[in-house]
């Protein structure tokens, strides 16, 4: 079977903390700059978006050249999919090409996984419907060690779409087996009450002060409302309920982070004086990404040149 990275659910937390231990090592010391390796020189990834991406997708190609691999990116958009060519096809076709992976993201829950049964190429899993988002987890999870903090005991809460969110459910995923107490929070129609037993250490909430009492983290999502189909709440009615602002932040421990996977929207689900606070670390996370993305590619493409699969 090949060894790509679909999802965290999979994971064993030996291997998640290998990949964010090996992480560390890629990250630029001081106001250095990524360094250039050639650990996969002569190795090729395409990276295949059917959704919009500025962060995940930009951060694996440069995540690739940075380790010495070529990276080809296509958009559905520009490909053969708006010819009417089928998923399917379109893998294969790719796959015909001999990439050592394929790095994926597709508005289907489990498309990635559904695909892998049948292709030798390793699936590397960007984002797959409301699923998973595995490499962002990893990301936020580097970000959060960065700060000094262990997950084990942490309070994070989750607040925002939580219903259409892949990073909500790798994140759950991820912190629970490291024994972090989850806060699930949003709009009750946005907050499916089954989520409380995805994982141990979850617990859900509409109230967004008693979910960030006493928060470690507090974890911002995006409205998504590209996967919403009924009317959406008016922007400032939800900024007024959901929207996070400087006062929130009175009521989490005093070294509280602010994180959120990006893109974010100004006066929907964070407030300006936020974002661009000294509690934010938002743009640490999109840092990180290249990090933890040169770690997951360094795994996944090493695997299957020495058939010693790390995961
Ligand atoms: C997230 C995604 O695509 O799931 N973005 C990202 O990868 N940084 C979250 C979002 O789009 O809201």
């Amino acid at each position: 079977m090949p060894q790509g990275l679909l999802g965290i659910e999979g994971l064993s937390r030996p291997e998640i903390q290998a990949i964010l231990d090996r992480s560390r090592d890629f990250q630029p010391r001081g106001d250095q700059r990524f360094r250039k390796l050639d650990l996969l020189r002569g190795r090729m990834v395409v990276n295949l978006f059917f959704e919009a991406s500025t962060r995940t997708r930009t951060s694996f190609e440069i995540a690739a050249r940075r380790l010495g691999a070529d990276a080809v990116s296509i958009t559905a958009q520009a490909s053969s999919v708006s010819k009417g060519e089928s998923l399917v096809d379109t893998l294969n076709t790719l796959a015909a090409m001999h990439p050592d992976a394929i790095i994926m993201r597709h508005a289907a829950s489990g498309a990635p996984h559904f695909l892998q049964r049948y292709l030798e190429t390793p699936i590397i899993n960007a984002g797959d419907g409301t699923h998973e988002h595995p490499t962002q987890a990893l990301l936020d999870a580097r970000t959060i060690l960065d700060r000094g903090q262990t997950l084990e005991g942490l309070r994070v809460a989750i607040i925002g779409d939580i219903a259409h969110s892949r990073v909500a459910r790798s994140n759950v995923h991820l912190l629970s087996k490291f024994g972090a107490h989850i806060v699930l929070c949003g709009p009750a129609s946005l907050l499916p009450r089954e989520l409380e037993n995805i994982a141990s250490g979850v617990t859900l909430t509409t109230d967004m002060n008693e979910a960030i009492c006493g928060a470690d983290v507090i974890m911002m999502l995006r409205v998504q409302l590209e996967r919403q189909h009924e009317a959406a709440f008016p922007a400032n009615e939800y900024f007024q309920f959901y929207g996070l602002r400087l006062e929130h932040l009175q009521l989490a421990k005093p070294e509280v982070i602010v994180m959120h996977p990006g893109p974010i929207n100004r006066g929907r689900e964070i407030s300006s004086e936020v974002a661009d606070s000294q509690r934010s670390v938002i743009l640490n996370q999109v840092e990180n990404g290249i990090a933890v993305r040169m770690a997951v590619l360094e795994s996944v493409l090493g695997a299957k040149k020495n058939g010693n699969a790390a995961h």
